[in-house]
Formats: C-alpha cells, sequence, structure tokens
C-alpha cells in the first residue's frame, strides 16, 4: 500500500523532527517554514538548532530526496495529501495563549486547499486550548478553501509529548499517539500514517474527539508541572527539619507504582519552553471560563518561589551578599540544551544581582543565549575552575553531567570559602558535608 504524502508547518523541533523521522522511514515529507534564512540551511541537510540525534536523521532524509523545505505552504499542501501543523503557540504578556501562528497558517492552508480537488486532512500537532482547533483552524479551513469539514476536508488534533533533547526518541519509542477527530474519516486517514511509520511496533493508539486531545496534551504537561511542585514543596518542608533528606523522601514514594518515579526530583523549579507557558494558559483558559484552577495556581506559585528560594538560602548562608563572589554552575533549564526560555537561573541570577553579588556563571552550551536572556551584568567564565576562583558560594543550577565530577577537594581549592549550594541535588551528601559546607535543596 502507497504512503500518504506529508507536509508539515513548521521547522521547530517538533516539525523539523517529524519532518526528518517520517522522511527517514519512506515517506515523502515538504517541511514549511517562515524563516527563509532556515530553507537553505535544512535543504542541505543541516539542522538550524541543536537536537540531539537529528542531524542524522535529517542528512539521510535529504540525502533520500523524501524530505525538502519551502516557504510556500500552497506548494506544500498541493503535493501532499495530509498536513500536520507545527507552529509556535507562544505565551503573551498576559500568559495566555497566543495563536496568530495558528490563525495564519491555517489561513493560508485554506486558501491553497481552495486549489486542490482531492480530500486532504489537516491535523493540528501545535499545543492549543480547547475548541481551538475546531473553532479557530477548522473556521479558517472551510471559511478560506470554500469548502466543507467532513466532506471534502478532514481535522484531526494529534497532540505531541516530545521532550527537548530527546524528541528524536521519543517521536520512534512514544507511549502511546492520541488521535482527536472531526469525524471516523479524518482520524482514519492519521491512523494509517502512523500505522505506516511505525509497522509492528505501532504504540497504543486512542481515538477521541478533538476538544479532549488538545486537554490531554494540557493535562499531561500540567500533571508533571504539578508534580515537579510537590516535590519542591516537600522539599522546602524537609529543610526545616534536621535530617529529612526529599531525595530519600521521593525515591520512597516513587516507588508505588501509582505514583512513580519520574519527574520527583526537587530542585531550582521547572523552566523551559513548554511547562510554565502550557501551566499559565490553562490557568487562564479556566479563568475565562469562569473556573478558579486552584491546584494549577499553587503548582505556578510554587514554581516561582522556587527559584527565589535558592536566593534566600544563598543568603541565609552568607549574611551579606554585596561585593561577594557568588559563582553559578549551569545556566539552560535542563542539561542536554542551551535553551533559557524561563529558566530558573534567569530569576536567580538577578536576584542576586540585585543585591550587588559579583556572579560569575559558567554552562557549558548556553552561554550566548543566556546573555541574551540574562539582563544583569554578569561575568561569563569559560571553565569551571575560573567560574570557582575566588567565590563564596557555588550554585549548581543545570545538572550538567560535567558539574557532577567536580570533587570536593577541588572547590575547595578554587574557592575562597568553600559553600556548595546543590541545587539540583547531583552531590553525594555525606561525602561534600563532610569535607564543606554543604547546603541542599530538599535537605534538612
Ligand atoms: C516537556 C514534557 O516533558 C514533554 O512531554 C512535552 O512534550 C514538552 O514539555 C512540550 O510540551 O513540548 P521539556 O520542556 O522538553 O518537555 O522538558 P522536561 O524534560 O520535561 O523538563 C522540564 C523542566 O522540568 C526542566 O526545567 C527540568 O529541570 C524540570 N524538572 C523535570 C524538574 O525540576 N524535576 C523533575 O523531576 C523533572
Amino acid at each position: 500500500m502507497t504512503k500518504l504524502r506529508i507536509s508539515i508547518a513548521g521547522c521547530g523541533f517538533v516539525g523539523l523532527v517529524t519532518s526528518a523521522s517520517l522522511a527517514s522511514r519512506e515517506f515523502n515529507v515538504i517541511g514549511t517554514t517562515i524563516i527563509k534564512e532556515h530553507v537553505d540551511l535544512i535543504n542541505k541537510g543541516k539542522s538550524p538548532f541543536y537536537e540531539k540525534d537529528l542531524d542524522e536523521i535529517l542528512q539521510k532524509a535529504i540525502r533520500s530526496n523524501n524530505l525538502r523545505v519551502t516557504t510556500d505552504n500552497t506548494d506544500a499542501v498541493l503535493n501532499s495529501d495530509i498536513t500536520f501543523i507545527s507552529v509556535g503557540t507562544p505565551m503573551r504578556d498576559n500568559k495566555s495563549i497566543d495563536l496568530s501562528y495558528i490563525d495564519k497558517v491555517s489561513q493560508e492552508i485554506g486558501q491553497a486547499l481552495a486549489k486542490k480537488n482531492d480530500y486532504h486532512v489537516v491535523v493540528d500537532r501545535s499545543t492549543v486550548v480547547p475548541g481551538t482547533t475546531r473553532n479557530l483552524i477548522g473556521k479558517n479551513l472551510e471559511k478560506y478553501s470554500h469548502k466543507k469539514l467532513g466532506k471534502d476536508i478532514g481535522l484531526c488534533m494529534q497532540p505531541e509529548f516530545l521532550r527537548e533533547g530527546e524528541s528524536v526518541y521519543d517521536t520512534f519509542y512514544p507511549d502511546r499517539i492520541i488521535i482527536g477527530q472531526y469525524d471516523k474519516k479524518s482520524g482514519g486517514v492519521v491512523e494509517k500514517v502512523w500505522r505506516d511509520f511505525y509497522g509492528k511496533d505501532l504504540p497504543d493508539l486512542v481515538k477521541m474527539n478533538i476538544e479532549s486531545a488538545e486537554m490531554v496534551k494540557y493535562a499531561n504537561n500540567c500533571f508533571l508541572a504539578t508534580k515537579i511542585s510537590f516535590a519542591n514543596e516537600f522539599a522546602n518542608i524537609c529543610e526545616k527539619v534536621k535530617d529529612l533528606d526529599i531525595k530519600e523522601v521521593m525515591a520512597g514514594i516513587g516507588m508505588d507504582k501509582r505514583i512513580s518515579k519520574k519527574f520527583l526530583n526537587a530542585g531550582a523549579g521547572y523552566g523551559g519552553s513548554c511547562f510554565p507557558k502550557d501551566v499559565n494558559a490553562l490557568k487562564a483558559f479556566a479563568e475565562s471560563n469562569s473556573y478558579n484552577p486552584q491546584i494549577l495556581s499553587s503548582a505556578l506559585s510554587v514554581n516561582e518561589q522556587q527559584a527565589l528560594h535558592v536566593v534566600d538560602l544563598v543568603r541565609d548562608k552568607l549574611n551579606i551578599l554585596k561585593d561577594k563572589k557568588i559563582s553559578i554552575l549551569g545556566l539552560s533549564f535542563k542539561p542536554g540544551t542551551d535553551d533559557m526560555r524561563e529558566a530558573p537561573s534567569i530569576k536567580i541570577v538577578e536576584n542576586l544581582a540585585k543585591e550587588d553579588a559579583k556572579i560569575s556563571a559558567y554552562d557549558p552550551y548556553a552561554e550566548e543565549s543566556a546573555k541574551r536572556a540574562i539582563k544583569a551584568d554578569i561575568n561569563y567564565s569559560k571553565s569551571i575552575e575560573e567560574c570557582l576562583e575566588g567565590s563564596f558560594c557555588a550554585i549548581v543550577l543545570t545538572e550538567w553531567a560535567e558539574f557532577s565530577k567536580i570533587t570536593p577537594d577541588k572547590f575547595k581549592k578554587q574557592m575562597k570559602y568553600p559553600c556548595v549550594l546543590d541545587a539540583r541535588r547531583i552531590y553525594d551528601k555525606e561525602v561534600f558535608s563532610k569535607e564543606l559546607d554543604f547546603l541542599a535543596i530538599g535537605l534538612g
């Protein structure tokens, strides 16, 4: 059976990874982007951003001529059977969702469909608040194509669950596929794509209505964000009581299969392009529907506080921060990426700087993006040694592997006063507590 021809609007990490993955398994894929400079780059097999394992599948996809990228959505729609939408849905200043890219791209797809005779399915993969796929995308498709949903055009919403840095792996080995369908015919077309892609390894595939699928994505991210805030709240309680350790407590509850040990690491708080944006968007959505979402509000406020709590811990230890050198180890929102979006390091560094601490920061990948994200005037070190030299306190904010290898001796040798604040719980508390002044999130 022949495979369906695919077009994917958006070449961000979800769109490009999905395009390259499908093309690497012999699907014919056309990707579109509004960023002209990215077109040539991608068509030469180079990703405009770093994502683990992407280069390899992208080069394979381009070499085999299964993938090409263009700025022209009409070309993409006319030469495919199904269009996935993977464009950004950023957070507005008032923290609600910005749907302008979704609006524009669905208008363009509608205009292209006006020129097409065959049935075509449009699938939203961008995270959108419930109702958006049907009421914005669906309406735009009908209005600009002068055709009918269900008759000439199919519509689905398939949320994605890809983690930045692991998105290639997550594409090939997802836990499940959720398809929100306008009607059975549309859902059947999307199912065929994934049946052909995974073959006998097809993961669990569940179909539901479009609005429920939109909500699955939010419920998923909000649940994980809440789990992290739950761990952070317990960490704060543990810190008040001698000998309590959040790591042991969360390891203990994580063994309960109903809870699972994942996303229970207490730390400096969650960041990134998804959790902060999605929890805020759903809170705004609930409020606009006259509901006050108390758990989401708490998850958000615990997360806001957690970064400030790191600052409090340093101040409690050093008393006066003015003119004292403080070393920041790690700036990106998580290891494996240079992404600084909503990274807790931004708030921590800026608050320490407000108190006139002299900040030196080292991150193996994120220096350039940090310079754009952090407004305070701080020193960026080129090595761990330079960052620690003459410092009063070292704070680990991102659990990069190279930081785990730093020994207490090394801290003692480089620092003026050897105080380490382990905000990601990467060090052995027995070893470090014996050797230096050791503080850690969730350690009483
Ligand atoms: C997250 C979800 O994990 C993906 O399933 C989802 O598809 C994606 O958002 C999205 O909506 O597109 P991502 O933002 O890439 O993926 O990063 P995660 O690995 O989930 O980490 C998010 C934040 O939580 C990081 O700042 C991390 O340090 C923090 N975190 C994570 C903790 O503080 N503790 C934990 O136990 C786990």
